[in-house]
């Protein structure tokens, strides 16, 4: 019998219970790590045994976890919706279907450039947020202002870094000044961003219009990966210097 790092024994060693993965014919060699990786990912195999599309539903349940901005009764915007899995969540926190009896019930709307299967609890709409009057839409989808805006958008991969860094911090800042325009006073923003250098602006963006700016990296972020997010809450207006400001959109 094998022994496990504390000590302890079992029928196989600790090495051997990873899942390992053989090269195949018309495989790349990046497409083989990436199946073994999500094969050997806890997060993943929770999803599926608890029935979220996707690992990433754990990064919004932790920061929720921490900041507690999906309360029952509040509207959420989930910009980049697709596959889901942030809006399952946030439908069970906000008591979207109004299971839990005796509180509020509250509103998730979600959209995203791709298709998304529905999701009970939650309405979806096929929408580049970036296209004109994106804002007076989900305002009138929603039927007013927002709680929370929340975003887990990337921009497609260039496959050059330093590019990539710089069109999520775009698009970050984007989310930031679209949430500017839905968010109700008092209102929460969570972007995720990439750790990089060129994220101050939004840092102070952010510090102007929010009274707390948080920068968090949650357990089920990949620590190989520099993504972060950003949790800013109190949302007290768009500070007047940046009211119309439109510098992002020509990186996007
Ligand atoms: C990482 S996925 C989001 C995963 C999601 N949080 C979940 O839990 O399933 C990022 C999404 O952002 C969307 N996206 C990127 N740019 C967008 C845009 N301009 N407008 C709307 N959606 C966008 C992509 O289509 C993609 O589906």
């Amino acid at each position: 019998m094998a022994k496990t790092p504390s000590g302890k024994t079992s029928g196989r060693g600790q090495r051997d219970l990873r899942v390992r993965v053989k090269t195949a014919k018309g495989r790349k060699l990046s497409s083989t790590l990436w199946l073994e990786r999500q094969l050997n990912d806890p997060y993943v195999q929770r999803a599926r045994k608890e029935g979220y599309r996707g690992r990433a539903a754990y990064k919004i349940l932790e920061l929720d976890d921490k900041f507690r901005f999906l309360v029952p009764g509040a509207r959420v915007v989930d910009l980049g919706c697709a596959p889901g899995g942030w809006c399952q969540v946030a439908v069970e926190r906000v008591n979207a279907l109004g299971q839990k009896s005796g509180k509020k019930v509250g509103t998730v709307l979600g959209v995203d450039l791709q298709e998304v299967e529905p999701i009970a609890g939650a309405e979806i709409h096929q929408l580049d947020f970036l296209s004109d009057d994106a804002d007076e839409k989900v305002k009138e989808w929603l039927g007013g202002k927002a709680d929370v805006v929340m975003s887990d958008m990337a921009a497609a991969s260039s496959g050059h870094k330093g590019t990539d860094h710089l069109r999520i911090v775009a698009l970050c800042e984007a989310a930031a000044y679209f949430a500017f325009d839905v968010l109700e006073e008092g209102g929460t923003f969570v972007a995720k961003v990439l750790a990089g250098g060129a994220e101050n602006e939004l840092q102070a963006l952010l510090k102007r219009a929010f009274t707390k700016v948080a920068n968090v990296k949650p357990p089920a972020s990949r620590a190989d990966s520099s993504e972060k997010f950003v949790v800013a809450t109190g949302f007290r207006g768009v500070p007047e210097e940046d009211a119309a400001d439109d510098s992002v959109s020509g990186l996007l």
